[in-house]
């Protein structure tokens, strides 16, 4: 199975989680890369394989800078993407409120709104708890792996 794990970030917090996981693809039995979002289209989509959307949040609960060409394809460039199955890994700070990791929940809800289907539960990583984020990732990608085989 091939994953694509697509990367949103604003100081790399993001891109340190996803190169975590990436190490740990011989694991899994996974062939996986990492694409940073910058510039991507829907066509991404196209690929292959599963996706792994992996983003931090900015501003107030907005998608990083590197994430809004992606995200506005998503409206300006809307299909229907049933055949598209993805996790979601969040990254945010508790401590802002109400937009606590609105950069991944807006991902979260385009990508329904065009049928795509979200397996298993968002990874939400706070920068605020004190724990650490590349740990916590890679517990969850070890349950989120055997949900994908389990599906498929
Ligand atoms: C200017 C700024 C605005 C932020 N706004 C939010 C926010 O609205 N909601 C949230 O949950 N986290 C917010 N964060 C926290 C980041 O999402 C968090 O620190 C994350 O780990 C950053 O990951 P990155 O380095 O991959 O961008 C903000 C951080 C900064 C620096």
């Amino acid at each position: 199975m091939h994953l694509t794990i697509l990367v949103g970030t604003v100081h790399g917090n993001a891109t340190s989680v996803a190169q975590t996981l990436l190490l740990s693809a011989p694991d899994h039995h996974l062939s996986m890369d990492l694409l940073p979002m910058d510039g991507l289209d829907i066509s991404v989509f196209d690929r292959p394989g599963t996706f792994l959307v992996c983003t931090s949040t900015t501003g107030s609960g907005d998608v990083p800078d590197n994430a809004l060409a992606l995200y506005h394809a998503l409206d300006a460039q809307a299909k229907y993407l049933g055949h598209v199955r993805y996790g979601l890994i969040a990254l945010g700070d508790s401590s802002y409120g109400d937009t606590f990791y609105g950069g991944g929940k807006r991902f979260d809800e385009r990508l329904q709104d065009l049928g795509a289907q979200r397996v298993g539960d968002i990874c939400v990583l706070d920068a605020s708890s004190g724990d650490d984020a590349a740990e916590t990732a890679t517990t969850w990608f070890a349950d989120w792996v055997s949900l994908l085989t389990q599906d498929s």
